[in-house]
């Protein structure tokens, strides 16, 4: 595996792969890798010639009041485990390589970012594009590789896709479990032993309120239904459970074809995000 930090490097290599007519899978992460970047990276070196894992803390995606500084950094760690699941290429630029100038151009996400995590994280969604579009260009892959974990990030990647004709296959990777159901997290080792056990409430409450959707095609009455069962059985606070259109993320109608039912719970203060896609008619 090559570490590269410049963009004049990686464009090296990533031109001598075009021509060379390689597939090119780009996983993006932040750096940290845990389970969920594992799978990602796994499931491009499967399907790719070449695998590039890019490594950098976005400061555009962070708020002012949120953990730009303090989000947890280990290169050497990172660079074992991306060795250890297949990498070619992990580029980790420094801030001023990727954001030499603050040119004033923007890119916005729009409706789609201004509900659930969106609701709370303004301008977020606008800095998670603005550096993905970025990294498109710098590495263009054939494929790109997003958990469904972050569903809504990944709806609004997917769409950009879509509208702005990025020559791109965006590839959704399953979100990764713990026996009991609970979504793997790194946020997971902050939960108390209460807790921990208490969290699996999250899967439950989804996967009822997907069976009762799909039964009686009343989403009132199954997004009802899982918030109670998650309030009754747990001690968590529920921050939004929504049911919604995907990937456009507006309301369910006779129309809609795919189903996002995506929550977030507070257990004390860590924050669990988990979520269902499936289609409304249930194939
Ligand atoms: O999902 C993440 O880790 C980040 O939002 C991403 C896609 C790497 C962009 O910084």
């Amino acid at each position: 595996m090559k570490i590269v930090s410049t963009i004049k490097e990686l464009n090296v290599h990533i031109t001598t792969a075009k021509k060379a007519n390689k597939t090119i899978g780009l996983v993006p992460t932040m750096g940290y890798l845990h389970e969920g970047h594992m799978a990602l990276a796994t499931a491009a070196r499967k399907e790719n010639d070449l695998v590039v894992m890019s490594l950098f803390v976005n400061p555009a995606q962070f708020g002012p009041n949120e953990d730009y500084e303090s989000y947890p950094r280990d290169l050497d760690r990172d660079m074992r485990i991306a060795e250890k699941v297949g990498v070619d290429f992990l580029f980790a630029p420094s801030t001023s390589e990727m954001y030499p100038t603050n040119g004033g151009i923007q890119i916005l996400a729009g409706p789609q970012s201004e509900i659930l995590c969106g609701a709370t994280r303004f301008g977020h969604f606008d800095g998670v594009l603005k550096v993905v579009t970025k990294l498109f260009h710098l590495t263009r892959p054939t494929n790109a590789y997003f958990g469904q974990k972050d569903a809504q990030q990944l709806a609004i990647i997917e769409t950009m896709v879509r509208d702005y004709n990025f020559p791109i296959e965006i590839r959704s990777v399953p979100i990764v479990r713990e026996e009991d159901g609970l979504a793997k997290s790194s946020r997971n080792v902050f939960l108390t032993d209460q807790q921990r056990l208490q969290a699996p409430v999250i899967w439950q409450a989804l996967d009822l309120a997907t069976t009762h959707y799909l039964k009686y095609d009343n989403d009132i009455e199954a997004t009802r239904l899982a918030k109670e069962h998650i309030e009754t059985n747990s001690n968590g606070r529920i921050d939004y459970l929504q049911m919604l259109s995907y990937p456009d993320l507006t309301e369910v109608t006779e129309q809609t074809e795919k189903i996002l039912l995506a929550t977030a719970v507070y257990f004390g203060n860590t924050r669990l995000i988990d979520n269902i896609i499936f289609q409304r008619k249930g194939d």
